[in-house]
């Protein structure tokens, strides 16, 4: 599949068939992230592939409570968001559904190594994530090139301690996000729903007009 292809199709895949996934394609997928650039090429990120049943299950326990209190707070406006009621639906159907996908990635990273270089800027800290996600990227892609659909899910780094236990995970690596994985339900889409490239991409001055980005929208 044509990379660009693969990026404008790469959803949130919130339904999923119970298919397995191969051994084979799953390190295939995990291999394509190995590729990812890294802060100094210090490579800090790791994968736990979770099949086993019961720890699925405990895994979709414990994201069920910390998506319930989301949920809530989506729809009493608490939070507001330009989500629909259709949205809230597909994610409240993935969050039920979590244990029945064949694949979960538990992305970990060795969180000393990680370089808070904006930790004093008195706002949130951007850079310590950075050499993680781009990995993350790679890998949702490489399921995409498969036909595999992926959600890459953060909520569960509230319950970081339950995991690490699960998991076997030692104290100097963290939990950055767990991905699901497996074959969708439901047809990639044509196109993804993103702001229009004129209001995010300018010249020389932020929220200067950049040639040539109209026909983005
Ligand atoms: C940093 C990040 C964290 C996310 N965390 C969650 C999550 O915990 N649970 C979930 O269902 N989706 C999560 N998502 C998926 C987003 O909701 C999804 O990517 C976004 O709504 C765009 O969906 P689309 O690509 O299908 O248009 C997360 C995405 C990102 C990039």
């Amino acid at each position: 599949m044509d990379v660009l292809e693969a990026m404008q199709t790469l959803n949130a895949c919130r339904h999923y068939t119970t298919a397995a996934v191969s051994d084979e394609l799953v390190a295939k997928i995990l291999n394509s992230a190995r590729w990812a650039a890294t802060g100094s090429n210090n490579q800090p990120v790791s994968y736990v592939v979770v099949r086993d049943v019961s720890k699925r299950r405990t895994i979709h326990d414990l994201y069920q409570p910390i998506w319930d209190m989301v949920m809530k707070r989506y729809s009493s406006g608490e939070i507001k968001s330009g989500f629909d009621s259709k949205f809230l639906d597909n994610v409240d159907h993935f969050a039920r559904h979590l244990c029945d996908v064949p694949v979960l990635i538990v992305v970990c990273a060795r969180w000393q190594e990680l370089t808070a270089l904006d930790a004093n800027l008195g706002r949130t800290v951007l850079t310590p994530g950075s050499s993680i996600y781009p990995a993350v990227q790679n890998m949702m892609l490489a399921a995409r090139n498969e036909g595999l659909g992926t959600v890459l899910t953060t909520l569960l780094v509230l319950a970081e301690n339950e995991i690490k236990k699960l998991l076997d995970i030692p104290d100097d690596v963290a939990t950055a996000a767990v991905i699901t994985l497996g074959w969708p339900a439901k047809p990639f889409p044509k196109k993804l729903k993103r702001k229009p490239l004129a209001t995010t991409a300018f010249l020389d001055s932020y929220g200067a007009a950049l040639p040539g980005v109209d026909q983005y929208a």
